[in-house]
């Protein structure tokens, strides 16, 4: 399939919006600074600008004769080869290199050291681990961003480093990529929303002729572009898409981070339709620093140079000429320099372009503040501050989405006894998931994140404060009965490819026989599920009366107990904020699944999340893995739209108009009109309006058998009531249903089907409501569930009232 992909792999620069860096990134004072520094370098101090080594690979003294200008603590690399030294060795390498840097004869330039400070400054013991991507782009907060991202700078900046390789700004469409959590949403919206004030966060704004404010720190927008693109969710993999999808949805928030500032863009390792991004000049150069109006540097991935045809890890021109100014080199650093070098006197690099990737280098070394002292430099206090804490807790509080809440069992009641199980309920790794210490956030302990607090720990707190008291046990044993339980489960932590999967299908089976078991045994089961992405977990769901999908909130677990557990006086002390960033899948095989997608059929929709004034029922899920859809009866209305073959008629006086638009829609004479509004999704409900007399909402479709034992459900909220009966009818048959909607909130309505009394049910091939001017009525859902009993109202002829 992607073989026989024909389409091209090169832009054309004037279909792209515009944006600009800010003009004093190239103001005249910087600029003639820049003209200075050059004009005094050698040649081969100029080809070192271009390469950022790992400090796995240098010592200090290489920088005698290699002048290289930047390195950079990649994943798993640590001061000493320590991926756990303290704040005060990370000081130390930063100051020995730059000391090393600026001391060398003649140089006076500083290096640009960089590290991945993607959720915190994470490599650090007592650092603030803040959740990851996914989970902001759930709280949706712009102002939580940039308060998360500016905390984070401080961090970074404290140990001496300069540059941090965030945010990224992928659009995952393929909830199979591995980085899928290192995205805010599968939808650019948010991006464009949050780029820019991360970048603010990060660097504040720029300043004319110096460097950045105290506490700020370079950013990365990475990794450019369509790293979320990918065929079938592959890391570093190929996106197959056209130029237009390039820009409407990958081009994501980079024109917004651009336009803040941002001093550097991160290539991606992966490609456009064949084309490996980190060669691609028509995007790095004639996009990028055309219309895009870049001004700052631009870094290559982690040797991802050694893919583009004919390039090496040690060798790369074709990179350099595409438009990448800094090589990001593991281990190659000094045959690439060396070989670099050769290619500018042989002439295959130019001297203009190497000329124009150094004064890039070095005007983003002015404008960061490089050549300045950092006053944050070795100020420990900043590391894990209780400010940068609370605010770590507030997006955790902010990021978790409530999926399912039966019979309102969370929030957790005052004084009530919780058992508290699965192995990741105190295990903080778990919570902070990849690029946490190392690289694949693998082999740390609680004691690696002094002054954080586990989700169980935040939970004890908690469920004591409220005169209750929990229990923590991993395997679900208790000496004395619950009165619920909670259940922490999810991914193991995991980093870029090594996190690819084939399917959507959650496979480790501790949490769903933890929940089936306590579940057995009459215990109310609330679940929340730690992951980098929606996973098919429909068996879980199932097991739970309640569900919170928590994603990877990091170091400050007591965030999870500020939602799930009551205050003393019994109400909830915050409620449920988030909202699905990402569609979560009906199927562990409905992959790509995003917003706007034809036939698009989710279990739970973009947008999606409960609060506590929500009372809904699950229905139960299949736990077919494969099962297109889920077995039970069958849906009218869901996820914002008619299930087919149920379509929507407005009908009055004048005929019936049938609804092909979720957009506004009246009724021939005007009667009623309807349009989609807000429920617990964006646009997931419809609201009704009847505005003349005689107006009837038409849910039709083929004949189809209603005969089971069903309640006919739906979940809707009165906006204005109507000034005479409401009839919901049948077929023929009619009831008054006027005295049931009475709420004002969300709530569900249920009628039993017995109760239409004289149709024949296994044929109905309408559902209508009927009522006089005035009323506006919203519906969000509608479908038929196992009958509760519930009594019936008063039946009525088809043709009453009109
Ligand atoms: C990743 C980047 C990261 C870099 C440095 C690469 O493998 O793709 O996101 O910034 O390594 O650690
Ligand atoms: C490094 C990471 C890098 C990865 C890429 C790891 O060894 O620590 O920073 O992203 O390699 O392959």
């Amino acid at each position: 399939m992607a073989a026989a992909q024909t389409t091209s792999a090169r832009a054309n620069p004037s279909n792209w919006p515009q944006a600009s860096s800010p003009a004093v990134l190239t103001g005249p004072r910087t600029e003639a600074r820049v003209r200075e520094l050059m004009a005094t370098m050698t040649v081969e101090e100029k080809v070192g600008q271009l390469i950022q080594a790992d400090i796995g690979s240098i010592v200090p003294s290489d920088l005698q004769r290699y002048p290289v200008g930047s390195i950079l603590a990649g994943g798993s690399s640590g001061p000493g080869g320590q991926d756990k030294a303290p704040a005060a060795a990370w000081l130390a390498l930063a100051n020995n290199f730059q000391a090393a840097a600026t001391s060398r004869t003649g140089s006076q330039i500083p290096l640009l050291i960089g590290i991945d400070a993607v959720h915190g400054h994470t490599n650090i013991p007592g650092a603030t681990v803040f959740p990851h991507n996914i989970g902001l782009g759930a709280a949706g907060d712009p102002e939580l961003v940039e308060a998360i991202a500016g905390a984070t700078a401080q961090e970074v900046a404290a140990t001496g480093f300069n540059w941090t390789f965030a945010p990224t700004l992928a659009v995952p469409r393929d909830d199979r990529w591995g980085r899928t959590y290192e995205g805010f949403s599968e939808d650019p919206e948010l991006q464009r929303r949050l780029a820019g004030p991360y970048v603010l966060g990060l660097q504040g704004p720029l300043r004319d002729g110096e460097g950045l404010a105290p506490g700020h720190v370079m950013g990365s927008a990475k990794h450019f572009l369509a790293d979320g693109g990918t065929l079938d969710g592959r890391d570093r993999g190929d996106a197959p898409v056209s130029e237009r999808e390039l820009i409407d949805i990958h081009l994501s928030g980079y024109p917004q981070a651009i336009d803040a500032g941002v001093l550097s863009i991160m290539v991606s390792f992966s490609g456009w339709n064949g084309v490996k991004h980190t060669g691609n000049r028509s995007l790095l150069t004639d996009v990028l620093r055309g219309p895009l109006g870049f001004d700052g540097l631009v870094i290559g991935d982690w040797d991802a140079h050694a893919f583009v045809p004919g390039c090496r890890p040690d060798s790369c021109a074709a990179a350099v000429n595409a438009g990448v100014d800094m090589f990001m080199a593991a281990n190659s650093w000094k045959a690439l320099y060396d070989n670099t070098l050769a290619q500018v006197k042989a002439g295959q690099i130019s001297t203009p372009r190497l000329d124009e990737a150094v004064a890039r280098i070095l005007r983003v070394k002015l404008a960061s503040g490089a050549f300045e002292p950092q006053p944050l430099a070795g100020n420990f206090t900043r590391l894990g501050a209780p400010e940068h804490r609370a605010l770590a807790r507030e997006a955790v509080r902010q990021s978790l989405v409530l999926l399912k809440n039966d019979g309102g069992v969370l929030p957790l009641k005052p004084g009530a006894r919780v058992l508290v199980a699965g192995s990741a309920a105190d295990d903080i790794a778990t919570a902070a998931g990849g690029w946490t210490f190392s690289w694949q956030g693998t082999g740390n302990t609680n004691a690696d994140f002094p002054g954080g607090q586990s989700i169980w720990s935040g939970l004890d707190e908690a469920l004591r404060a409220s005169g209750g008291r929990a229990e923590l046990s991993p395997d679900g044993a208790f000496t004395q009965r619950p009165d619920a339980a909670v259940v922490v489960f999810g991914e193991a932590p995991y980093a870029e490819f090594y996190g690819d999967l084939d399917t959507l299908d959650f496979a480790p089976v501790e949490g769903l026989e933890l929940l089936r078991s306590l579940k057995a045994q009459g215990i109310p089961t609330i679940a929340v599920f730690l992951s980098g992405r929606p996973l098919w977990v429909n068996p879980e769901i199932n097991a739970a009366d309640a569900f919170v999908a928590a994603w990877l909130p990091g170091s400050e677990g007591g965030g999870v107990a500020d939602v799930l557990v009551a205050g003393a006086d019994g109400r909830a002390r915050h409620d449920f904020s988030g909202r699905l960033s990402f569609s979560w899948p009906r199927t562990a095989g409905q992959t790509p699944q995003n917003r706007g997608d034809a036939g698009y059929d989710p279990l739970f929709p973009f947008g999606f999340g409960l609060t506590y004034r929500d009372r809904v029922g699950a229905p139960a899920l299949s736990e077919d893995p494969e099962a297109p859809e889920a077995s039970g009866p069958p849906r009218l209305f869901a996820s914002g739209r008619f299930v087919a073959p149920w379509s929507l008629t407005l009908q009055d006086e004048r005929g019936s108009f049938r609804v092909e638009q979720p957009g506004r829609a009246s009724s021939p004479a005007g009667r009623l009109t309807v349009e989609p509004v807000d429920g617990a999704a964006q646009e997931s409900a419809r609201r009704f309006q009847f505005v003349g007399a005689g107006g009837v909402i038409a849910i039709g479709g083929p004949p189809t058998d209603l005969g089971g034992d069903f309640d006919l459900t739906f979940r809707y909220r009165i906006d204005a009531p109507a000034a005479g009966p409401v009839r919901l009818l049948l077929g023929n048959a009619a009831v008054y249903i006027g005295e049931l909607l009475t709420s004002s909130d969300w709530d569900l309505a249920s009628i039993p089907l017995s109760c239409f009394v004289g149709v024949d049910r296994s044929r109905i091939s309408t559902v209508k409501i009927a009522a006089p001017a005035g009323l506006s009525l919203s519906i969000e859902d509608a479908r038929l569930t196992p009958s509760q009993g519930a009594a019936c109202p008063v039946q009525t002829g088809p043709n009453d009232g009109r």
